[in-house]
């Protein structure tokens, strides 16, 4: 049975059982505490914890009520969880989640009797086994023996009890319903039993996260929903994988095609990654979302970039997956060609640093978090590229969590810089939270930084060592710079500005960044401007030659800079003025 014709199997099955058929939601979810769509339940949360009435309230994509108390879907579904286990033969990152759900309509008994239809009538399984949960005093939820009965009932007899951690989901988010599951385990082709539905009973609402709830974090109350409701989910991929009898996920027909494209001489785990990552990143994409250094623009990042890395062709990849899935999720065969024109942009941003990177890396003994985040922020190059160069060989005391951590300390840095005023670099709101613009504007305010290092470094260059810099704003246009300086810099002077600025340019010396405490970034020298008051830890950037060590430039920035000065392109002063007594003002555009 084709994934396809098990799709159509699924939605009938529900809609003849009077549940309303709704579209798959956005990988973008509602929730602002949820990165991405990670269950099928997320969009319909509302109507569990009785906010929209699944009656009246007009639901936001099918643009009318559910009508019913019972819903179907297959819903695009992203765990950046499962990122590292991909290659395996079942993770992956992007995947379709099969659920049915009840707000209030019905409970155990159906939605039990339902999975035992569908997977033994429709698509022809036997069920290994279920689980149900095994009861928690402190959190005051018994054993759930009304579904061990109902399973009973229906002749299953390997039913195993298991705890909070397996078989109690949710809450997504910051809160949100939660309650005991009921899984069912069926044989995929290598004879393997694998979990293939979970049956959630949301029967109560958590009023803080999942890892709260696991902790037993105080003052946070499971309370018991008003209407019990029903929310279950089935990955199709693993699904398929029983019944088409696979032994991995890759071997279903969802990913046939994929993994035939590939170059023979790849290991299956390296197939694995480029095939799930190119698909997953057809779904960003087609939901609006592109590369960028901040969180899904990050992931999506990481994905792409990967699947660049091992060489094959990407491009081919994401057409197969827009042809193959486009018939279901028809966003994919409307925002085609801007998918392919995304990704063309990003394989053109990171072959340019790639080059560079894996000479670094090459050149670089053994590589910690702190390295191998350094060689994310000069170079882009993800933590999957830095961990796999060279077969893991440079890499192996290197975790995520370590990663991460340097990850998180530079965000907070940077933030704590923007609000400090790092000069008005015009790539964060005002808020001080980071919040970066479309790619195409901050590669273009990228390279506006670092000229303003440059005309800052030129103008003590031309001028004199006295000059003081006052102040910067930069837009997507122009960058502005104010410095102290008693008179008008004339025509001639600014022409040598201007020529100094382009001419170092052209020698494409290499940006760097250190964090570092602020007494020591004075002590190396670093320039800042004097009305600023700086955090504790500072971020110095600095401009060399590779080939003499000659420093050119060397300031305090909450940064971003192009990694070679060649990226900044034609600088071209177009204005200068007295900004105020003492202080004058140039404006500057790139190109
Ligand atoms: N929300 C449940 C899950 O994702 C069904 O497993």
């Amino acid at each position: 049975m084709q994934s396809s014709a098990i799709r159509r199997k699924f939605l009938d099955f529900f809609e003849k059982r009077g549940h309303t058929v709704v579209p798959s939601s956005s990988l973008i979810p509602d929730d602002p505490s949820v990165l991405l769509t990670t269950a099928g339940m997320q969009q319909f949360k509302p109507y569990y914890t009785g906010e929209a009435d699944p009656m009246t309230s007009i639901h936001p994509t099918l643009g009318r009520a559910l009508g019913s108390r019972n819903a179907v879907s297959i819903q695009k579904s992203f765990r950046t969880s499962d990122i590292d286990e991909v290659g395996d033969e079942r993770h992956l990152t992007f995947f379709e989640m099969m659920g049915n759900f009840s707000f209030g309509g019905y409970f155990k008994k159906e939605a039990i009797k339902y999975a035992f239809d569908f997977l033994t009538e429709e698509v022809g399984l036997e069920i290994s086994y279920v689980t149900i949960f095994e009861g928690k005093d402190t959190i005051g939820v018994p054993k759930d023996e009304a579904s061990r009965k109902i399973w009973q009932s229906l002749g299953v007899t390997d039913i195993r009890e298991e705890g909070i951690e397996d078989v109690f989901w949710g809450p997504t988010g910051s809160s949100g319903p939660c309650g005991p599951t009921t899984e069912v385990y069926c044989k995929n082709g290598a004879g393997e039993d694998i979990e293939v539905w979970n049956i959630v009973f949301n029967e109560f609402f958590f009023n803080g996260s999942r890892e709260e709830l696991l902790l037993g974090a105080s003052g946070k109350k499971l309370e018991r929903l008003k209407t019990p409701g029903v929310d279950t989910g089935m990955g199709l991929e693993r699904l398929a994988m029983c019944v088409q009898k696979t032994k991995t996920v890759f071997e279903t027909d969802l990913f046939e095609e994929h993994i035939a494209v590939l170059p023979a001489d790849y290991t299956d785990r390296q197939k694995r990654i480029v095939a799930d990552h190119a698909r997953a990143g057809v779904f960003l994409l087609a939901d609006g979302i592109r590369p960028s250094n901040k969180d899904r623009g990050y992931i999506l990042r990481r994905l792409l970039r990967r699947a660049i890395v091992s060489g094959s062709d990407i491009a081919r990849l994401l057409e197969i997956t827009v042809a193959q899935y486009g018939a279901f999720y028809p966003e994919l065969t409307h925002e085609h060609g801007r998918i392919l024109a995304a990704y063309v942009d990003e394989h053109a941003k990171f072959s340019r640093t790639l080059r560079h990177g894996l000479k670094e890396l090459e050149r670089t003994e053994t590589l910690d978090a702190k390295s191998a985040f350094r060689l994310y922020e000069s170079f882009g190059l993800p933590y999957e590229v830095i961990k796999d160069y060279d077969g893991g060989k440079k890499t192996l005391g290197l975790t995520r969590e370590a990663f991460d951590e340097e990850f998180r300390k530079h965000q907070e840095i940077s933030r704590a810089g923007s609000t400090a005023k790092f000069g008005g670099h015009g790539l964060y709101m005002k808020t001080g939270e980071v919040t970066i613009r479309d790619e195409s504007e901050v590669e273009k305010v990228t390279r506006l930084h670092t000229a303003t290092h440059l005309l800052h470094a030129a103008l003590r260059a031309v001028l004199g060592s006295e000059v003081r810099q006052d102040g910067s704003d930069i837009t997507v246009e122009r960058t502005r710079f104010d410095f102290r300086f008693p008179r008008k810099v004339t025509a001639d002077e600014l022409k040598k500005v201007e020529d100094w600025v382009n001419n170092t340019v052209r020698r494409d010396l290499t940006v760097q960044w250190e964090e570092m405490a602020y007494e020591e970034g004075i002590k190396k020298g670093a320039l800042g401007f004097f009305r600023e008051k700086y955090p504790p830890r500072v971020k110095i950037y600095t401009m060399y030659d590779t080939a003499s060590d000659e420093v050119i430039s060397c300031e305090f920035c909450g940064g971003p800079h192009v990694t070679h000065t060649a990226e900044v392109g034609k600088f071209t002063i177009i204005k200068e003025e007295a900004s105020s007594a003492g202080v004058r003002r140039i404006r500057g555009v790139v190109e």
